[in-house]
């Protein structure tokens, strides 16, 4: 099929290039001349394992193409799809002015019918919307609401075997065409209406940073009587009514999704009267996992944080991915920062960003030098590398022998063995 991606960010980039690799014709768009100039030579603008390659092995085999015009990319296409952001405005709510923009601009331009797929996380509702916009073009053109659940660090992953596929839609033929997309895959595809489509996404996020707060309180409550978090989540997780994923403890969740699609769902609700007390629980666990761990540092390291170095070892919001928005490590570098603690940091791929966003934090080269004459060693991000890291070796560089690990990556009897002085969340 002939594909229009309007939004070249991690999901229109790694959609189109999935699709390309299926076999279709992609056009991209972008106004952003130095970022369309950039991925027509297969530089992707973002770290995401594997997407580079899949982009220029597309392009070189002409199925993928790149465009600052909104008329050649809309060209005989048959589909149109929109991924434009959907960030939170002050309020909270989803800003939709891209979206709105996006789909203005494409009713301006299409000079043939086409299908409209929105694959941007917003509210349900926000498909009517859409569907106004685009009755505005000469041409008829149904909306159908295809939402992406793939996570930063596993997109390509996450798209070529997905849980289930959803397509929601009024026009049968169009829901159906953007579902035989794919029909390929061995994956279940759930068709159903757009509202329905919509709060199939937001109901996602939300469930799963549910689980994560969940599991967080428990740690805290674990903390209290001396039990092991790790050992309640696994049994709890092999409850198959409750699953093991999302129940690891730490330091909560960031990224540009759960904290911006549960605040987005918590208006919505809002604004039908109903006031979605257990999202406000999730969100308030969320905020108050960076204190709690603070308070576990100030324990450790002493109250006073003021002039004391600390090793900061990831600062991306979670591993494999260069993204440090609504970052966790950074919020609580925030707070120990302003507590005068003098802070160096590492991470293997968002160091750009952390020097533009967080410039009190010193940055280093590796680990060896972020810890050396720290008065104790934070792991804030469980990248691979922080996995396995030698710590005899980093003892000799240390000024104290102490081991935050808000990510619950050791196993706190090894790491005590080695003579360190270690700190996880909700284990003993
Ligand atoms: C998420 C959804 O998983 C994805 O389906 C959706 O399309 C976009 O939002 P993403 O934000 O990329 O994806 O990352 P994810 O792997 O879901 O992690 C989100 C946050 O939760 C991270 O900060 C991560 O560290 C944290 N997390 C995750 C936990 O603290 N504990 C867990 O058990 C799992």
């Amino acid at each position: 099929m002939k594909i229009a991606m309007v939004g070249v960010g991690y999901v229109g980039l790694t959609t189109a290039a999935a699709l390309a690799s299926w076999g279709h014709q992609v056009a991209c768009v972008n106004h952003d001349a130095k970022k369309i100039a950039q991925l027509r030579t297969g530089q992707v603008p973002f770290f995401e394992p594997g997407l580079s390659q899949l982009v220029s092995e597309n392009t070189k085999a002409n199925r993928l193409s790149f465009h600052t015009r909104l008329t050649t990319a809309l060209q005989d296409a048959e589909l149109v799809f929109l991924a434009v952001q959907t960030p939170m405005d002050e309020s909270g709510q989803a800003n939709l002015s891209f979206l709105r923009q996006a789909a203005g601009e494409v009713a301006a331009t299409l000079t043939r019918p086409a299908i409209i797929v929105n694959k941007s996380t917003a509210p349900p509702g926000t498909s009517r919307l859409i569907q106004e916009i685009i009755a505005q073009s000469l041409h008829p053109c149904p909306v159908v609401v295809n939402p992406e659940f793939l996570r930063e660090g596993s997109a390509i992953e996450d798209i070529m075997h997905p849980d289930r596929v959803v397509v929601g839609g009024r026009d049968q033929e169009a829901v159906n065409k953007v579902a035989s997309l794919y029909e390929h895959l061995d994956t279940t595809i759930v068709k159903t209406d757009p509202e329905s489509a919509e709060l199939i996404k937001y109901a996602a996020n939300a469930f799963l940073a549910t689980k994560i707060s969940f599991i967080n309180a428990i740690a805290r409550l674990c903390d209290q009587i001396g039990a092991d978090v790790e050992d309640v989540s696994l049994g709890l997780g092999l409850d198959q009514r409750i699953g093991p994923a999302f129940l690891r403890a730490g330091l909560g969740y960031g990224g540009s999704c759960f904290p911006k699609d549960l605040s987005g769902l918590l208006h919505w609700a809002k604004g039908l009267g109903y006031s979605f007390d257990l999202l406000k629980a999730v969100q308030e666990i969320n905020t108050g996992q960076i204190t709690y761990v603070f308070t576990g540092i100030r324990a450790m390291v002493g109250a006073n944080l003021k002039g004391k170095r600390l090793a900061l070892l990831g600062l991306a919001f979670k591993p494999n991915t260069d993204d440090i928005r609504e970052s966790p490590a950074l919020r609580l570098a925030q707070l120990l920062h302003s507590e005068g603690a003098e802070l160096a940091g590492y991470d293997p791929q968002a160091m750009v960003q952390v020097a533009a966003a967080a410039p009190y934090i010193k940055l280093c080269p590796d680990v060896e030098t972020a810890c050396t004459d720290a008065e104790a060693v934070l792991l804030l991000t469980a990248w691979p590398e922080f996995v396995r890291l030698d710590l005899n070796e980093l003892a000799k560089v240390v000024k104290a022998k102490i081991f935050i690990d808000t990510r619950n990556v050791y196993d706190p009897a090894v790491v005590r063995a080695q003579g360190w002085r270690y700190w996880s969340v909700g284990r003993p």
